[in-house]
């Protein structure tokens, strides 16, 4: 336990000392994480006994996917009750125990907020299917009129996010059709209108309650989409438009300018909280030199570069990346962040080696081409961690790819759940494949997931030898090597540095210094033979003979003679 780290939120934090600048922030996937009473689902409980590990491993924060009351239709981000804890995950006393015991580890905790739509299951949205049309209760969602005669056509031609229309059509009280209203997401997620008052209100309740609980940030999803035009025109996206947003030319639904002073009067309220609490944005727009504006210094704290997780395993691309990433976020005086998985996404150990397309959001089945063998995907998935770790600013990293775990690709259908998979007929996979729960122990039922074996998704068999338990064991093991990372990177406050890059290793090599640490990643280049003078301080795969090949990064150090 790393009690000296513990977080006082008493203590203010020195100007440029903001914690989340180069935090290392762990997102717990809580349904997948640790199951407590054994019902096949994790829960905070659960979170809390395992914490020990997360400690050990060396994260400075972690974020936690909703756990708030809800149906689970998108698996939490279907809210009913933004400040109560679902039944199905504990209670809010499990909540203030999880964080306490987080905080005394050292840990910092970040929460889910999903403002741009509730569950259909919310007290508002109920009110509203009670109230007439036009009436205080509707204006608080996205209510229209049908066109056609009868009002039976969508009021546009937009589709859900997840497939289908993005229009439902109620029935009002006495049995008539009714209005429309919008969902980007799930017919069970409408839309709020972020035009209204209330909404604003309502809201800022919301974060003053987890504030006051002791949180340290929020995760806001779908920070690109709160607000929409108000002509609502009609729009089709590009068919390779990835699914959560990023086109060039935005929907009429993402990036609106409206959308930041939302932010900014979010941050107005953080900053009146003694600590650093931080407001991190889910914001899926292309390029990075948009991204950006999400991060104005009277915004948000930090947003995910998506574009750095959606690069290939590609010299200049992420070169490219890289250099455009630290001069957009520099140029508005917020860290870059860096990220290569989440639960939206095929993991790494399995995306990036994939030969076919895979466009974001619509994940791989059993009829995928080109699936990697797992020891290719994972040899390369831990040079690219080795590599991002190794940048100056904040990384992500997802529950589970600590243990090299791949994309379960081949789950029957039956017991995929995402609505993806429901509302496109199959056609879409959708991202089940990377929720599957850890697992903890290999000789124990579900893993060491739950004591009775109980899993809400099934964990394949060839995950037994990538059980923590086995890899706590083995020194060259991936989860040794993500602990000997974090533990370097502290060391040298990698995430504070300064990249400078090395251009002396050739073609397909992509090579820097920070910190006084030099780091190879060989992506495609012919064999690396590493410079004399050098201690080698980790290696991303074990190397021979002082030779790097492809898919292959390391860290080194200058060794100076007294
Ligand atoms: C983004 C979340 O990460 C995803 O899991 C969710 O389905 C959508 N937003 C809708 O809330
Ligand atoms: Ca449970």
């Amino acid at each position: 336990m790393t009690l000296e780290h513990d977080v006082d939120h008493a203590t203010p934090a020195a100007a440029g000392h903001e914690w989340w600048r180069s935090a290392v922030i762990y997102q717990i996937y809580p349904r997948s994480f640790a199951d407590s009473n054994g019902d096949g689902i994790g829960d905070l409980p659960g979170i809390t006994s395992r914490l020990d590990s997360l400690a050990e491993l060396g994260i400075d924060a972690m974020w936690l996917s909703p756990f708030m009351t809800s149906p689970q239709k998108d698996a939490g981000y279907d809210v009913a009750d933004y400040c109560d804890v679902d039944p199905l995950f504990g209670t809010l006393e499990d909540f203030d125990d999880m964080l306490r015991a987080a905080h005394e580890r050292g840990i910092r905790v970040i929460v889910d907020l999903v403002p741009n739509h509730s569950s259909d299951q919310h007290l508002w949205f109920q009110q509203a299917l009670a109230s007439a049309p036009g009436s205080r209760e509707r204006a608080r969602y996205i209510f229209r009129d049908g066109r056609g005669e009868n009002g039976e056509l969508p009021p546009n031609n937009w589709q859900s996010i997840f497939g289908g229309p993005a229009w439902t059509r109620v029935t009002d009280p006495d049995g008539v059709p009714g209005q429309w209203y919008l969902h980007l997401f799930d017919s069970s997620q409408p839309d709020f209108d972020w035009d209204n008052e209330e909404v604003k209100e309502e809201f800022r309740r919301i974060l003053r309650f987890w504030l006051d609980r002791g949180v340290d940030g929020f995760r806001v999803d779908v920070a690109h989409g709160l607000v929409k035009d108000s002509q609502l025109p009609d729009y089709t996206p590009s068919p390779e438009a990835a699914s959560m947003g990023g086109e060039e030319t935005p929907a009429p639904y993402f990036e609106q300018a409206g959308v930041h002073e939302i932010y900014r009067d979010w941050h107005r309220i953080l900053s009146e909280y003694d600590g650093d609490r931080a407001l991190c944005g889910e914001a899926w727009v292309s390029s990075v030199e948009k991204m950006a504006l999400w991060v104005r210094p009277d915004e948000m704290h930090q947003t995910f570069n998506f574009d750095y997780l959606m690069a290939s395993w590609d010299e200049a691309e992420l070169r490219d990346i890289i250099d455009r990433s630290l001069a957009a976020f520099s140029g508005v005086g917020a860290p870059s962040t860096w990220v290569l998985s989440n639960h939206d996404v095929v993991r790494h150990a399995t995306r990036l080696s994939l030969t076919g397309e895979n466009p974001q959001g619509t994940g791989i089945g059993p009829d995928f081409p080109g699936i990697p063998q797992y020891e290719d995907g994972v040899r390369r998935a831990r040079a690219a961690t080795t590599l991002m770790l190794a940048l100056p600013g904040s990384s992500y990293l997802y529950q589970g790819e600590e243990l090299g775990l791949d994309e379960v690709h081949d789950l029957p259908g039956e017991a995929r759940q995402d609505p993806t998979w429901f509302r496109t007929q199959g056609e879409r996979y959708g991202r089940d494949g990377c929720r599957v729960p850890l697992p903890w122990e290999d000789s124990a039922p579900a893993f060491g997931f739950s004591h009775t074996g109980e899993s809400w998704l099934p964990q394949p068999k060839r995950w037994a030898p990538l059980a923590r338990s086995v890899q706590a064991q083995q020194p060259a093991s991936t989860l040794n090597l993500y602990r000997r990372l974090l533990q370097l990177r502290r060391e040298a406050d990698l995430g504070s540095g300064t990249l400078e890059w090395a251009p002396e290793f050739g073609s397909g090599v992509l090579a820097f210094r920070n910190s006084g640490v030099l780091v190879v990643a060989n992506i495609s280049g012919a064999d690396v033979t590493l410079p004399d003078g050098h201690e080698v301080l980790a290696t991303s795969t074990p190397i021979e003979n002082r030779t790097v090949p492809r898919d292959v990064t390391v860290w080194l150090k200058e060794i100076t003679h007294q």
